[in-house]
């Protein structure tokens, strides 16, 4: 029996789970204060993000709420070389997209570029060097110029080599004013394969280090799906991309196959990938 200071009796067996609930309870408090002072403390977020040699994905445990997707999970991305994510729907590439392009950050294990923590780089910087093609391409009521641009101050020189390099030559011959012809909104005066052309050429002109594809071929007829991701592999940045469409002669181009998978990821060279699917 415990006597409190009022007088009041409390039998031990009352007592004790409340004091092991406000145990719990004040570490649970430590875990949220501690753990956040202890983030802010150790991540600047003020390094600039350098990919000169590679990416690295250590030990990476995430999850949506009770829905674990992956689940102690190491591979390296490394600088130039073509990634095909593959894996079921719902397996997770969206996710893992959006893991390397810091769209979420509450992983537990570690990705770094260059050494360099991802929690410790600046968003702003990550976003200066990546790019992002789409099914569906963001366009605006404006020239073809800013719409590749985006008002950066690119030169029209620049702009048409990385037009050129995308596959946009025979659009612009065709339109009468070139570069600076109008797109109406949402490019609804243009096909498919030229709005993914366009976004190819804002990831060419922006020089973007990395070049994150989720399906985007997939709204493209086989001719232009085939032109589209043939162009994508020969731009010199790297790529993850996520395509269902096997292309014989263009899928082998990629260098990697990351294939996810309850929870992992497996590393595969595209070359062994495409024979054991062949088999
Ligand atoms: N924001 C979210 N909140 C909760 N669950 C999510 C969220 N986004 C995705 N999921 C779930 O997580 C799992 C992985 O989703 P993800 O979009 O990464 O799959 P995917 O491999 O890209 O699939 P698909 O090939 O169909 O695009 C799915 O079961 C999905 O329902
Ligand atoms: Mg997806």
């Amino acid at each position: 029996m415990i006597q409190m200071s009022n007088g009041c009796i409390w039998h031990i067996s009352v007592v004790l789970p409340l004091l092991n609930e406000l145990k719990s309870a004040s570490k649970i408090y430590n875990k949220i204060t501690i753990g956040q002072q202890e983030k802010e403390l150790k991540f600047n977020k003020e390094e600039d993000f350098s990919f000169q040699s590679e990416i690295c994905v250590k030990n990476l445990y995430f999850n949506y709420e009770e829905k674990e997707i992956f689940k102690d999970v190491s591979f390296k991305i490394e600088k130039g070389k073509k990634y095909l994510l593959k894996g079921a729907s719902g397996a997770g590439k969206s996710t893992l997209i959006k893991l390397l392009s810091m769209v979420y950050e509450d992983y537990e294990g570690e990705i770094t570029a260059d050494g360099v923590d991802y929690r410790n780089i600046k968003e702003s910087s990550l976003n200066e060097n990546i790019s992002f093609i789409y099914q569906d391409v963001f366009l605006f009521e404006d020239t073809i110029f800013n719409n590749i641009a985006l008002f950066k101050p690119f030169s029209e020189e620049e702009v048409l080599e990385a037009s050129k390099k995308a596959g946009l030559e025979e659009l612009l011959n065709k339109k009468e004013n070139g570069l600076s012809e109008m797109l109406m909104e949402n490019g609804k005066n243009l096909s498919g394969g030229e709005r993914q052309r366009i976004s190819i050429a804002r990831a060419i002109v922006k020089k973007s280090k990395i070049l994150f594809v989720d399906e985007g071929t997939s709204s493209l007829d086989e001719k232009l799906g085939r032109k589209v991701e043939n162009t994508i592999l020969d731009i010199d940045s790297t790529v993850i991309a996520i395509s269902h469409r096997y292309y014989e002669g263009i899928t082998v181009k990629y260098d990697y196959v990351l294939e996810v998978k309850n929870g992992t990821i497996n590393q595969y060279s595209a070359e062994e990938y495409f024979e054991e699917e062949a088999i």
